[in-house]
């Protein structure tokens, strides 16, 4: 296992989310009503930023096709097809925590054949 702080719980405040970097690559940290996610910051669907979507502290809207997800289980609403990858994490002495030994990637349409 490689744990990994990502950050101070205060980054990010309830109902907001956020990118760090995590050594060579990008997590985002959702911070929901009912816990903390750790996510790949793109879209399962298309590369696009998670953290240009809307979240009200229950619900994840990807702003390019409206692809929703429930936080912090990560399953998918309505429309989204697949749940988001998310890495174990916890919260030790005020900061975050992640097992982020291998990079979470989706396999978008495009690069699947
Ligand atoms: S790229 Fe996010 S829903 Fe399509």
């Amino acid at each position: 296992m490689s744990w990994k702080k990502v950050c101070e719980v205060a980054d990010v405040p309830r109902g907001e989310m956020k990118n760090f970097s995590i050594g060579a690559f990008e997590v985002m940290v959702i911070h929901g009503d009912n816990g903390h996610l750790v996510v790949p910051p793109s879209c399962p669907h298309m590369e696009n930023a998670l953290a240009d979507g809307f979240f009200d502290g229950c619900v994840l809207t990807c702003n390019k096709h409206l692809w929703q997800w429930s936080i912090p289980d990560a399953q998918p609403i309505g429309v989204a097809e697949q749940a988001l990858l998310h890495y174990p994490s916890e919260i030790r002495d005020a900061a975050i925590w992640a097992e982020v030994e291998t990079e979470l990637q989706y396999c978008h349409e495009d690069e699947c054949e």
